[in-house]
């Protein structure tokens, strides 16, 4: 099944009988007794996909190298979530869409009360919900985050990325994998080492059913150091919570290939080449925030470790309109950080959140 016809492709009980043509088109309903076998990750498709592409041998390797991590620190929670995921009622048929802002699948025939009181009831369980929005069979996932707006503002800046294999470095729930496997990527790796957010991919990939995505529990640190085999990495939000952020460029730009596009997201703060801001303690109640450039400085430390072209493409400041509590994110979201005398200042009075949209090539 060509890729090509992904927004089109129906779900169904017929599209579980092939499973065998098509392990792509396997459910989750399927292997849920396999659950805790790691079939979430679905490696063995990785490999296939990867085959004949610079990937292939790290990809071939994931299966021996994955698994000790993946048990030697399970979440609280994994058991609840796993039965959560295997106890998902069969995807209804239904187009994806993953052009949309709102990624997810639009069903032939309306979900029943009890089938939608259901389903809403079992993703609820996956709270919070940060990243999105997702809609699936007509249930709005009202993510924490508009994370469409972030996908809208970069969109026009990047390489096109059709044809094209792409990391998505820290990518959360996997939001922007869609956009990107909608986007017409060959082939999309997320990682990210917070477990929910891949319960939460695993229940959206259940209803949306075959793509070239996939979602690894792993952090930056886990790659090999010079991969070399992406034509585009992306990496939003995560610069700032790296306690050695041009260490963390480096490592970015060792995993493209030359020639490779870098497209990094981060907070910034005002002034000239020479500003950083390190929060004493917290930022924004985040404890783990590191370093805030100025744009001037985030494109000299990419021009000091060699990369090409490095230019800030877009800055804009957060808002309570894209960053807010939801019914699907039900703790304290962007408006709880901020001075509530001065929406410029956090509470702990350092610039309010800003951020900004680098794209750099690999020489
Ligand atoms: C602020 S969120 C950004 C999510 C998404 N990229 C976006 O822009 O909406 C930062 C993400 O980085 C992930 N993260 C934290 N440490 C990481 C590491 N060492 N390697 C990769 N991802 C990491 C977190 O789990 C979190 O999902």
């Amino acid at each position: 099944m060509g890729y090509d016809s992904l927004p089109r492709l129906a779900h169904g009980r017929e599209e579980r009988s092939r499973k065998s043509e098509n392990s792509w088109a396997t459910s989750i309903y399927d292997y849920a007794e396999s659950l805790p076998r790691m079939e979430i990750l679905r490696l063995d498709s990785l490999h296939a996909a990867l085959r004949e592409t610079p990937l292939a041998e790290w990809a071939g390797r994931l299966p021996d190298t994955l698994p000790a991590r993946w048990w030697s620190r399970p979440h609280g929670d994994r058991e609840r979530w796993r039965a959560l995921l295997a106890s998902l009622p069969p995807p209804p048929a239904g187009e994806a869409r993953l052009d949309a802002d709102r990624v997810g699948v639009v069903g032939r025939a309306p979900l029943d009360a009890a089938m939608r009181e259901e389903l809403t009831r079992k993703l609820q369980g996956l709270h919070p919900w940060r990243k999105g929005p997702f809609e699936l069979h007509g249930i709005h996932i009202d993510s924490e985050w508009r994370s469409d707006w972030k996908w809208r503002r970069l969109a026009p800046h990047i390489q096109p990325l059709h044809g094209r294999l792409v990391l998505d470095v820290g990518c959360g729930n996997g939001y922007h994998l869609w956009r990107m496997a909608g986007a017409g990527a060959r082939h999309v790796i997320g990682i990210d080492p917070s477990e929910l957010y891949l319960y939460q991919f695993a229940a959206i990939r259940h209803f949306i059913g075959a793509a070239p995505v996939h979602l690894l529990p792993l952090g930056i640190e886990d790659l090999p150091a010079r991969l070399g085999g992406f034509d585009t990495v992306f990496s939003m939000g995560v610069l700032y919570h790296r306690r050695s952020p041009i260490d963390h460029l480096r490592q970015l730009a060792g995993l493209l290939r030359p020639g490779g596009e870098l497209v990094l997201e981060t907070l910034v703060v005002d002034g000239d080449e020479t500003r950083v801001l390190v929060p004493e303690g917290r930022y924004a109640r985040m404890r783990n925030v590191w370093f805030l450039p100025s744009c001037g400085l985030l494109e000299r430390w990419c021009r000091r470790i060699g990369l090409r072209q490095p230019r800030v493409v877009d800055i804009t400041a957060t808002t309570c309109d894209e960053q807010r509590a939801t019914a699907w994110m039900r703790f304290e979201s962007l408006a709880q950080c901020l001075d509530p005398g001065d929406p410029e200042r956090t509470v702990e009075g350092y610039p309010a959140p800003k951020r900004a949209i680098l794209i750099a090539r690999r020489r």
